[in-house]
């Protein structure tokens, strides 16, 4: 019987699991044994007996590995805390491929086959393994109710006898999957808001929301690289100065700010200057959840909180974390939807052919080498 496996995260502030209880019961389902390490699921409120009630053994760590033959991950671990998996055993899950080539030349070293799932393409066979869609999705929730809880008013209008306290304004930068959310959940808070991206075509979506779109027109030679699968490319310095100039008339009046523009496999574009930041009213918030990449606004810093000119900076890195039991559950569930998508029902076995779409898109290394075109590149320069 094929063993799926956990371990706990080993990161700072990470409080998700990979494996919850309830993915135990749909992979016992399908017949593969599930094997977690103890406390694994503690910091995300799965407890160990949760696990046991599914059917899932607890181990210890080096049991679990040797005994895995598909090890889920939300983070990348490091090579010397999986260096007791066989070789053979699938990575599966968030394994960061941009931020450190080193890692997967160790991964390759152990005969590992790694598999980053946020290299899936946004395509609609895709969607239900997309963690970057499920988990960013939690984390434009969170970076609002943040900003709501660190705001010095209250985000309604709201008429009381002593008076009448006017709606506070919130404007969400960048418009993807955590952008919508953030959106949303601002709007439901009450807040007038408006919304900007690079991207002309989310204009309606942000109308659809009951947002303000304030959008600058790309023109002809204003993407400087091309993205593909709906992601925003590089812009030019033009387009940069047009957009700053305005977001400066726009920036001033605003209550919250929350950013998460980013660019795959590059630093997060700067969208907002110290000078901006300067110009808005003391007490108001801005939240960035492209710290991790580098930051859409000057002066933040990743995992922490700081002032700047009696403004809050907050540099969220663990947006869907503080969410853990959703977070977790949503990522679980992508995981075994892309397992489900390759698993023989009849025999009990999976196949994953490497000339399939998505498996082609995800894997990183096997037999020993980083098969992946664009990180095998990486590794020659
Ligand atoms: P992301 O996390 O890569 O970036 C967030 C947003 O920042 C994007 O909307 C991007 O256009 C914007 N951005 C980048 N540079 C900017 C700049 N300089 N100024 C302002 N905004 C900037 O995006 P995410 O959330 O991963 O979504 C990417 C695309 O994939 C979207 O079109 C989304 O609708 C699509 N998608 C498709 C799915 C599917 O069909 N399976 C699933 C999820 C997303």
């Amino acid at each position: 019987m094929l063993v799926i496996a956990a371990v706990a995260e080993r990161a700072d502030n990470e409080h998700r699991v990979a494996l919850t209880p309830s993915a135990v019961a749909r992979f016992a389902k399908l017949g593969l044994r599930s094997v977690i390490e103890g406390g694994a699921g503690a910091r995300g409120g799965f407890a160990d007996v949760d696990y046991a009630q599914q059917g899932a053994e607890i181990s210890s760590r080096e049991e679990v590995l040797a005994k895995a033959d598909i090890l889920l991950a939300i983070r990348p671990p490091q090579i010397e805390s999986v260096a007791g998996l066989r070789p053979g055993t699938k990575l599966i899950g968030g394994l960061a491929p941009y931020t450190d080539p080193g890692r997967l030349k160790g991964y390759a070293g152990l005969g590992i086959e790694a598999m980053a799932l946020e290299l899936l393409p946004r395509t609609t066979r895709a969607q239900a393994m997309d963690i970057l869609s499920s988990q960013a999705n939690l984390a434009g929730y969170h970076a609002v109710a943040r900003a709501a809880t660190a705001l010095n008013r209250c985000l309604p209008m709201m008429t009381t006898a002593a008076g009448s306290i006017p709606a506070a304004r919130a404007f969400i930068m960048g418009v993807g999957v955590a952008g919508l959310q953030a959106i949303a959940t601002a709007r439901r808070l009450g807040a007038v808001v408006s919304a900007t991206d690079v991207r002309p075509e989310v204009r309606e979506q942000i109308q659809s929301l009951g947002a303000k779109p304030v959008f600058e027109e790309v023109r002809e030679g204003d993407e400087i690289t091309k993205a593909a699968g709906g992601y925003a490319g590089e812009m030019s310095e033009s387009y940069r100065q047009r957009q700053a100039a305005l977001v400066s008339g726009h920036i001033a009046n605003q209550d919250i700010v929350v950013t998460t523009a980013l660019i795959p496999g590059r630093p997060a574009p700067r969208l907002i200057s110290d000078a901006q930041i300067a110009s808005m009213k003391p007490g108001s918030v801005i939240v960035d959840l492209a710290a991790e990449n580098g930051g859409n606004v000057e002066g933040v810093v990743a995992g922490d909180m700081v002032e700047r000119h009696g403004v809050l900076l907050i540099g969220l890195t663990d947006g869907a974390s503080r969410l853990a039991v959703d977070a977790s559950n949503l990522f679980a569930r992508n995981c075994y939807n892309f397992i489900e998508a390759y698993w023989d029902k009849k025999e009990k076995v999976l196949s994953m052919p490497a000339d399939d779409q998505l498996v082609e898109a995800v894997t990183l290394t096997r037999g020993g080498v980083v098969v992946h075109p664009r990180f095998a590149q990486m590794q020659a320069a």
